[in-house]
């Protein structure tokens, strides 16, 4: 067992991009243990019930292993799926943290600094930041300790001018978006897509992502009370083509605004990507060209997709699904280069992230707000992403 007491020493970073000398604490026990903390649950329920704050300590790093030190961690909706046991991967329990009962820890997605690594770790250096390589990692912590073959390295020159709460959320929605892009159908420049969910995180990276390769997007969001039109300006802004409500995407005579847009249907919509649900997916549908496909990633609704006969039969349009982890566990390589490309658009200022809810996680930052902070994510209308972003941990 690891000494308890701990010590708080004084790290100065040079942060590149402000070139402002910031003061880290970090708080270590005698003998170099880091004095860890991770939001885990022991048992699959709703967050409030489940997750809890668990401290433990990790030993100095041997042979081929990292202790990392977590920059941002996002709240994503499957990390919730996955908590309440909804979800295909399920939570791993352990008592490896030394916990008393098996627990697991939350969050599939972020980044982390090297601060340590053992004698035998090649092309990893301290100070390197890293994204995880699989789904559950169990991201929401303030260290961990893990082998370097698991994990992207992402380089000084990768990150230059980035914020960790950019480099962080790149590997789970900004991936779905381009693969759903590429891999289903190949659209030709000035060729549409009609998307469900436009302002999700998934949702605006498409828009982006689309404009830079020349498709055009018609952007279905959901009706709401206020912010309407700064929300239509917003996705406008990031290069969406047309964005509509969901009413107004179903409104009679909506069809003639399509036929409009698309030139009389000489620039079809080949392809609808859903992360919604419910019949507004049949409506998609039924704008689509030919042997058009229409792929789900979601179902915020939680409604289920019912199939048109009649669209199946005479339109051959097809129906997919996509899952960005069984994509990444078969492309590693593939991966890596797209959470590169995407972190180089990002530099460039061609790839905007998503707005984000922060909440700073210190040391002595108390359990109920970062549950809290989870909890919340299964709210609509929300304003940002909520993110964990480690201070002085
Ligand atoms: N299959 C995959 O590989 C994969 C990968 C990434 C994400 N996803 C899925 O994609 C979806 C979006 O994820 P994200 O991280 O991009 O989400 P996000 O940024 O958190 O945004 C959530 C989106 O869902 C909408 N929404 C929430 N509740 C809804 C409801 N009851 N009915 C209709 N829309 C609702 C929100 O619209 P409002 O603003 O109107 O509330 C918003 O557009 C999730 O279902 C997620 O699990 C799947």
């Amino acid at each position: 067992m690891a000494p308890s007491r701990a010590i708080c020493s004084a790290r100065i970073t040079l942060q590149r991009a402000s070139t402002i000398t910031v003061p880290q604490r970090r708080c270590l026990s005698a003998y170099g243990y880091e004095q860890a903390k991770v939001l885990a649950l022991s048992t699959l329920g709703e967050p409030k019930d489940v997750l809890k704050l668990h401290s433990h300590s990790i030993a100095p790093p041997h042979g081929d292993l990292l202790t990392l030190r977590f920059l941002a961690s996002p709240i994503n909706p499957a990390d919730i799926n996955q908590i309440q046991g909804v979800y295909p991967t399920k939570p791993v329990f352990t008592t490896a943290l030394g916990s008393t009962d098996p627990i697991a820890v939350g969050g599939n997605e972020g980044v982390a600094e090297v601060i340590a690594k053992g004698g035998s770790v090649k092309g990893v250096e301290k100070g390197d930041w890293v994204i995880m390589k699989k789904q559950g990692f169990g991201t929401w912590r303030t260290h961990a300790q893990t082998k370097a073959d698991e994990v992207v390295v992402v380089k000084g020159e990768d990150r230059e001018g980035l914020k960790p709460e950019q480099v962080g959320t790149v590997s789970v929605n900004p991936m779905t978006a381009w693969r759903m892009l590429q891999d289903f159908v190949s659209l030709k420049e000035g060729e549409w897509f009609v998307q469900n969910g436009a302002n999700s995180g998934v949702g605006r990276a498409a828009i982006q992502l689309a404009k830079l390769w020349g498709y055009k997007s018609l952007n279905i969001v959901r009706k709401r009370e206020t912010g309407m039109d700064e929300l239509k300006a917003d996705l406008m802004s990031l290069g969406a083509d047309a964005v509509v409500t969901d009413e107004e995407f179903e409104a009679k005579g909506f069809r003639d605004q399509v036929k409009e847009m698309t030139n009389g249907g000489r620039e079809p919509i080949r392809l609808g990507l859903n992360c919604v649900g419910g019949p507004l997916v049949n409506s998609m549908a039924k704008h689509l060209a030919a042997g058009a496909h229409i792929v789900t990633y979601g179902a915020m609704s939680k409604k289920p997709v019912s199939l048109p006969t009649g669209l199946l039969i005479f339109k051959d349009i097809h129906f997919d699904g996509f899952w960005v982890s069984r994509w990444s566990d078969k492309n590693p390589q593939d991966k890596e280069a797209c959470i590169k490309e995407v972190l180089h658009l990002t530099q460039q200022g061609k790839f905007k992230d998503v707005p984000m809810s922060p909440v700073t996680w210190n040391h002595d930052t108390k359990q109920d707000e970062l549950v809290d902070a989870v909890q919340g994510t299964l709210e609509g209308f929300r304003s940002g992403k909520g993110i964990f972003v480690f201070g002085n941990t």
